[in-house]
Order: structure tokens, then sequence, then C-alpha cells
């Protein structure tokens, strides 16, 4: 028996009480602001050069045929955006920090010339500077929750990020509470895949650091708040230690919470955070069902379930084929979509397009759930089952997309984002704000006074 449960077990009287109520995310807000709000949704990869901005360039083209989209270069350093887009930027993030101007008004619409119909209209985009500051690409505290303020009080109805790859506190402090944003990867750079997947331990770990953490409300419903507060946490830092082997990921740290504790409060607050995190992805440079399989959904899976958990939701949002035409456009700072010629773009016959979304938007989404399961012992979360499910999502979407071009991918995926939101709370997917850091616990726990 591990040593912390017989600790568990002797040291501590467990007082029977309901547990904190852990709405997880933006109910109570939702409430409050029954019109539709602002979605926000990151585009991250954990590793670079697989695709984000050009995925999310289009994604946000692909959106703003459907609402106001604002699309947000967080790739400080690169200004990815500003060169993805020939057009004239006369304010940018530069003028955001230094020269205290409003995030609205560091919009840039694209230039007539590559939207000479108007098709995009709808779509704006806030470039890096043009250069590399260094107060600007590695923001500290104040600048991250300036930006965040702004980003939520941007008028839109769909932003788009665009992350920098890795995984430092700039990207971490940008994703959801509840949900991944949209990962990328690809089938072409497998140790993206496992960066991928990382980035998932990393907010699973964050929400649980700060469920945990010395003044989360939680312990105000059990007794022993320090002792327990040092041994969820160190018992957290064992899983979340690669080469300590003896807990090899969250499920087992949930399984040994519940045959120490049996139904505690803090073995369902472990499990709920478990069962409703949910990962959204897209596989970019698409070649085939088998090939995207094996070398990257798979891999992406196995290394979720085996070193995350099993029990979270995985929802494939689509694919982009490897396409000359999508690099060549981007060699000429031309976004894919506005690369096509005017008919092209023209947008599909209404009904047609209508009829085609409800085949194919609820592909692979899995059911949205009620109430998170209570215990472990309800819910298996077996590997195998996840494995299963994307190949049959693959599959089934294969079927009937195999002849799309890129235009269609990103349409496509752009229905289902647009499905998921609809159907879904915002916290599983689409969040209705950044939360700053320090707010975090509140919405975590439902309590956030914030709008
Ligand atoms: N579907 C695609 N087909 C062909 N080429 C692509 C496709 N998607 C991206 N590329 C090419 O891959 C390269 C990397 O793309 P991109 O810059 O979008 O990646 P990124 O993940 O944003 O990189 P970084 O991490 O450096 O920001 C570019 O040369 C781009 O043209
Ligand atoms: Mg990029």
């Amino acid at each position: 028996m591990p040593r912390y449960r017989s600790v568990l077990r002797s040291q501590f009287s467990i007082r029977l009480q309901a547990p904190p109520r852990i709405q997880f995310g933006s109910l109570a807000l939702r409430a409050r602001h029954p019109i539709r709000m602002k979605r926000i949704i990151p585009v991250s990869s954990g590793k670079g050069g697989v695709g984000k901005t050009t995925f999310a360039t289009n994604f946000a083209l692909s959106l703003s045929r459907h609402g106001k989209t604002v699309l947000v270069d967080l790739d400080t350093g690169t200004s990815a955006i500003r060169h993805a887009i020939d057009t004239p930027v006369t304010r940018d993030l530069y003028h955001f920090f230094r020269k205290g101007e409003p995030l609205a008004n560091c919009v840039t619409q694209i230039d007539s010339k590559l939207d000479p119909d108007g098709s995009y209209r709808n779509f704006g985009f806030v470039a890096g500077p043009l250069h590399l500051i260094d107060e600007i690409t590695n923001f500290g505290p104040q600048h991250k929750s300036h930006l965040i303020d702004a980003v939520n009080a941007l008028d839109a109805n769909y932003v788009v990020l665009d992350m920098r790859a890795g995984l430092d506190s700039t990207v971490i402090d940008f994703l959801p509470v509840s949900n991944s944003g949209i990962l990328v990867f690809t089938p072409h750079l497998p140790s993206a895949t496992l960066a991928a997947s990382d980035i998932v331990k990393a907010i699973l770990f964050r929400k649980l650091r700060l469920i945990f953490g010395k003044n989360s409300p939680f312990y105000e419903t059990v007794d022993g708040r320090l002792d327990f507060f040092r041994l969820t946490n160190e018992l957290i830092d064992r899983v979340e230690d690669v080469y300590d082997s003896s807990m090899k990921n969250l499920d087992e740290f949930a399984n040994d919470l519940h045959s120490s504790l049996g139904d505690h409060p803090i073995t369902r607050t472990v499990q709920a955070t478990l069962d409703s995190f949910r990962v959204h992805f897209v596989l970019n440079l698409f070649h085939g069902v088998e090939e995207s399989y094996q070398t990257a959904i798979r891999p992406f899976i196995e290394n979720l379930t085996g070193n995350v958990s099993s029990h979270c939701g995985i929802t494939n949002l689509g694919w982009v084929t490897k396409s000359d035409a999508i690099h060549k456009a981007n060699c000429r700072s031309v976004p894919a979509l506005l690369a096509l010629d005017a008919e092209k773009r023209k947008p599909k016959d209404r009904i047609a397009q209508e009829l085609e979304d409800l085949r194919v938007t609820a592909i692979g989404l899995e059911p949205a759930k009620k109430k998170p399961h209570s215990t472990t012992r309800e819910r298996s979360g077996d590997p195998g089952d996840h494995l299963t499910a994307q190949l049959e999502t693959l599959s089934t979407m294969f079927e009937q997309r195999r002849t799309d071009d890129y235009r269609a991918n990103f349409e496509y995926i752009a229905q289902r984002a647009l499905f998921t939101m609809k159907t879904r709370r915002s916290n599983e997917f689409g969040d209705t704000r950044i939360y700053r850091p320090g707010e975090m616990l509140d919405a975590i726990f439902a309590k956030s006074a914030h709008p």
C-alpha cells in the first residue's frame, strides 16, 4: 500500500459534508448573459512548424463568414500573422503595449486587393510587433493581464488566438481552464503530436494545482486543510514527474484516492476534473487515413491516455490536406483561402450547405455530459475505446469528405467548431473569456463576480 494511503487514513477525519459545487466554468456566467457572447478559441500545438498559423488564419477567415472574427497574433516574437497576410498594418501590439492604444484600434482589416469582393469583411487581425521587442515577446504578468482584459473586451463574435510553440506561461495562461482550445498536429512531425498531449497535461495540472492550492475554497469542506494541501500537492507532483514511475497518470492518482478515501470530496473533485475536460484537435498536412491514424492520432491518444488520463473527451474537428497550393500561397503572404479564384470563394448555396452541415457536423462528437461521474468506479475510461472511436470517426469523415479540397477542409472544421459551440457549454469549447491567472480559481468554482 502506498505510504500516503495509511497517512491519509490515520491522520484525517473526513467531515461528511456536501462537496464544493464545482460548476466547471461559465455556467453561471452564461445564465447572466443570455445574449450570444464572444467565443475565444486558442490554436496551439506544443511544438513549432505544424501549421498553427496557417490553420489559425484560414480557420478565422472561415469563421468570419458566420460572424465578426478577430485573429490575434500571440506568437509575438515572429510577426507570423503580419507575414501571412499581405496587408499594410498601421497599428499592432506595439501600439497597444507601448502607446496605450485600445486593442480595438489595433485590428487590421484585410486589404481589398486580397479580398476584392468583400467576402471576408467580417475578418480582422491583430498583428504582433514588426520586430522582436523583448517586453512584448516575453511579456510579464502586468502586460499579460492587460492583454487578456483587452481580448475579453474585443467586439467580435469569434476570437482566434495564434499561439506560439512551446509551453511557457505566455502560452499556458491564454489557454482555457476546462478544454484544450484547438490543438494542431500532423503525421509529419511525430514529436509535435506528443507535445500536443503535453499541453493537455499542462492545463489539467494547472487546474488541479489551483483546485488544491493553498487558497482554494475547496478546503472549506474538509477538515485537515493543511495536511490535505500537503498531501494532494505531493501526489500531484509525483504524477506530473515523468521520471517518477510510481504513479504514471491522473487516472492512477484518482483510483488510488478512491481506494484510500472512498467517496470523498477529493476523490470526486479529481474525477470530475478529468471527466469534464475536453480535447479538440485538427490534423494538418493530412495524407490519408492509415498514415494519419498510425503516425498522429494513435500516438496522441496513447500518450494522452497513458501519461495524462483516459477520462477526457477527445474530438477530431477535421483535417487540412497537405497541399502545395497552401504552401505557395503562404510563401506569397496570401492566406490560402484568399488565393482561390473568385468563383471558388463564393459561399455555397444556403440550403445545400445546411443539409450538408446537418449530415457532417456531429460525427465523432461525444454526447454532452450532463453530470460528471462521481467516482472512478463508475467509468472504466478504457484507452482502447478512444482509439476505436477515433479510427471510426476518421474513417467516416474520410468516406464522406475524401474529395474535399482545402477550402472545403477549412469550411468543414469551421462548421464542426460552430456546431460544437452551439451544442456545448462554452467551457467545453470556445470559452467566452480568457481568465486572468488570479481569476481562474473563481472560474473553476463558478463564484466569479466578473462578467
Ligand atoms: N496543409 C499544408 N500543406 C502544405 N504546407 C503547409 C500546410 N500547412 C502548413 N504548411 C507549411 O508548413 C510550414 C509551417 O507552417 P506554419 O508557419 O503555419 O506553422 P506554425 O505551426 O505556425 O509554425 P511556428 O511554430 O513556427 O509558428 C510553412 O512553410 C507552411 O507553408
Ligand atoms: Mg506560427
